[in-house]
């Protein structure tokens, strides 16, 4: 009798799953959280338009409300806004994408374009946020992950486009590019784990995912 009532509640739940909808794609519109995680794409083309101080205020508050382990906040922002140096972080980036691809380096993503005229690794965007973490602490690349998506929604839900941007990690990492970081004033111990390019979006981007 037992077998029998668990081949039945087995045999019920396959049915009910296969009758509903993932409870997910139903709610979009109704939610406006739900909608922003199912909306936010990763934008690869900004305007010129400069994010006002009131939007960076409160992206910057959402990435501070992240949890993180121990409430350690492993983590030091910083927003960089100069033309100059924004030119400058790409310049060192395209110079050493460029010997690789000279010397016959495959390069994949980013990378691969560095040579064509124009390019920008953080794809032009106004601002670029860079995002340290406490290299004493296991947890900070969690953290990180979880302070990063809270900035990629709340500028989302403001209708400011992100891209996260690894590809200039590296630069920030390389030991000659230390005047690059001088003017972030990061803490002992921290060091660039994600930059995150923020603006105004030139493009629609839909979502790609397959889910069913
Ligand atoms: C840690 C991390 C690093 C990334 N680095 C880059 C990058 O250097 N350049 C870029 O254009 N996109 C970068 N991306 C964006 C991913 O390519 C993108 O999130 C992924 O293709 C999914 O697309 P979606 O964000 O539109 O959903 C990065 C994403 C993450 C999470």
């Amino acid at each position: 009798m037992k077998q029998i009532l668990l081949i039945l509640a087995v045999v019920t739940t396959l049915v009910s799953c296969q009758d509903k909808k993932p409870e997910v794609l139903d709610t979009a519109g109704k939610n406006a959280t739900i909608e922003t995680i199912l909306t936010r794409r990763s934008i690869r083309k900004y305007t010129d338009q400069q994010v006002t101080k009131s939007q960076l205020d409160t992206i910057l508050k959402c990435a501070l409300y992240a949890p993180s382990a121990l409430n350690k906040q492993s983590w030091e922002i910083r927003v960089v806004k100069n033309p100059k140096l924004l030119e400058e972080i790409n310049k060192r980036y395209v110079s050493v994408a460029r010997a690789q691809l000279a010397s016959g380096v495959e390069l994949k993503g980013s990378a691969a374009r560095a040579a064509n005229p124009g390019f920008s690794v953080f794809h032009g965007a106004p601002i670029l946020i860079v995002l340290a973490q406490d290299t004493a602490n296991s947890y900070s690349s969690v953290d990180m992950g979880i302070l990063s998506e809270n900035i990629l929604l709340s500028a989302k839900a403001l209708g400011l486009g992100t891209c996260p941007i690894g590809s200039v990690v590296p630069t920030f990492r390389d030991p000659k590019n230390v005047d690059l970081l001088e003017p972030l004033h990061f803490s002992d111990g921290y060091r660039v784990g994600l930059t995150i390019a923020l603006g105004y979006p030139a493009e629609d981007q839909k979502s790609q995912r397959a889910f069913f």
